[in-house]
């Protein structure tokens, strides 16, 4: 596939088998016990991800196109669907880690059986409505591929020995970081959605015009150099900066610190970061990651800043580069995905700026003052919409088993996750504005000032 994520007919073939052999690499360095592990509610185990991935291919892709296909399993509708009601009843997403079977060979069978018919069923690729459908089961599985990395990085994490999912971690420090400055935008009439030839999921769509205020925009991540600062500012003990329902978080949770940060047992003023590559000490140059949108709104106002809004981290994002988190063909070889240290500002874009007294000065001097905060938006459960839509405009009548209903959305969504990767033909309106943890983010969070709106 291309950047785009939009697959010609003709290119299906390999980018099926390139997606389908992506998520195996990822599986291959799991042992069976890996796999199956379940650490809350929110993880799904690695072998729950590769045969649900397959499951949607073959409920959605064969069952509608190969009328001679025989489903392997007719009891994995019910183990492997994932939130969708009228596909039928399904198996508790809690109680996902207590399927030790069927097992990872069986899954793997199972991967087979289904990649088998769809390799037949692509030598036909310009069947109407069948290369969109693919595509689109395709990024499913690719979200699903983030999912895999963030899950097993939870359960990895409350092992008391640390296993490392990849061991042998880069864990010096990166490049530090220029100094933050800002990027500006003089408001006025945009365009927010999904432009051009390329894929995108329903939630994208129509591209419509919002209107922003003038407002700029930190010109990089925020760091765990920077996330430090506020912790020994007591951060997380300072009532002020944190919205109610937040507080009540930080109190009942004892947090102190983001997810997966931990003191040195042997130099307890200094921290430890468990990654995919096991623990290792906390790298001040990184962007800072698993935090919730709670804690980032509070460093937000520590800073005296705000979030951005969705509708200005995608005015800045799409000009702004698809950045170096996203995984790759050589994940395996080139290290576990982690952010890295940011490259250098964009001169025509970026502002310099000195430090927070600098920044909140130039804000005020500029007129500008900090406002709102941003909404996030959930994407997952969007690729079986776009099923149905895909089916529909191929002048398929919609099959009783494809749902009638979206699976419910939370407002808001404040689980400690990311991976630190993205997928690399996403585009870019498909990336999440990074703060909140809400699923798997591709970096850290930026801190933005600007006009109330
Ligand atoms: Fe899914």
């Amino acid at each position: 596939m291309e950047k785009s994520g939009q697959a010609a007919p003709s290119d299906l073939p390999e980018a099926y088998a390139g997606v389908r052999a992506t998520t195996e690499r990822l599986a291959s360095v799991l042992s069976a016990e890996d796999q199956t592990v379940q650490s809350m509610p929110d993880v799904s185990p690695t072998k729950w991800h590769r045969a649900h991935v397959t499951w949607f291919f073959e409920t959605f892709v064969l069952g509608e196109y190969d009328g001679d296909y025989t489903a392997f399993d007719d009891a994995y509708t019910y183990i492997f669907n994932s939130y969708y009601e009228a596909v039928g009843a399904r198996h508790p997403r809690p109680e996902r880690g207590l399927l030790s079977r069927p097992g990872i060979a069986e899954i793997a069978r199972y991967r087979s059986h289904v990649d088998a018919a769809m390799d037949a069923l692509l030598l036909e690729p310009d069947q109407p409505g069948l290369a969109e459908l693919v595509t689109l089961g395709l990024h499913h599985e690719q979200q699903h591929q983030e999912l895999l990395l963030m899950d097993i990085k939870h359960v990895l994490s409350r092992n008391p020995l640390h296993p490392a999912y990849l061991p042998g971690a880069p864990g010096g420090r990166g490049t530090a970081p220029p100094k933050a400055g800002w990027m500006e935008h003089a408001g006025g009439p945009v365009e927010i959605g999904h432009r051009g030839e390329g894929f995108g999921f329903d939630n994208e769509f129509p591209t419509h015009t919002v209107q922003l205020t003038p407002f700029a925009l930190a010109d990089r991540p925020v760091t765990c150099g920077d996330w430090l600062s506020f912790m020994e500012d007591d951060g997380y003990g300072r009532p002020e900066f944190w919205l109610s329902d937040g507080w009540a978080v930080v109190n009942a949770q004892g947090w102190e610190s983001p997810l997966y940060w931990s003191r040195d047992p042997d130099h307890p003023d200094r921290w430890l970061q468990f990654t995919l590559s096991g623990l290792r000490p906390v790298d001040p140059d990184e962007p800072v990651c698993h935090v919730s949108y709670y804690e980032a709104d509070a460093f937000a106002h520590w800073t005296g800043m705000r979030l951005p809004t969705e509708s200005e981290w995608e005015t800045i994002a799409a000009s702004d580069g698809d950045g170096d988190n996203f995984l790759t063909d050589d994940v395996l070889t080139r290290g576990a995905p982690h952010p890295r240290p940011p490259s250098p500002p964009t001169p025509s874009s970026a502002t310099p700026g000195s430090g927070r007294r600098a920044r909140t000065a130039r804000i005020r001097a500029s007129g500008l003052r900090r406002c709102g905060r941003r909404v996030q938006r959930q994407v997952h459960g969007e690729p079986v919409r776009a099923a149905r839509r895909l089916l529909r405009d191929a002048g398929r009548p919609r099959p009783d088993h494809l749902p009638q209903l979206l699976p419910a959305r939370r407002p808001l969504d404040v689980r400690r996750g990311a991976t630190g990767a993205g997928s690399l033909n996403h585009g870019v309106h498909h990336r999440r504005p990074p703060l909140p943890r809400g699923g798997a983010e591709p970096d850290a969070g930026r801190c933005a000032a600007g006009a109330a709106g």
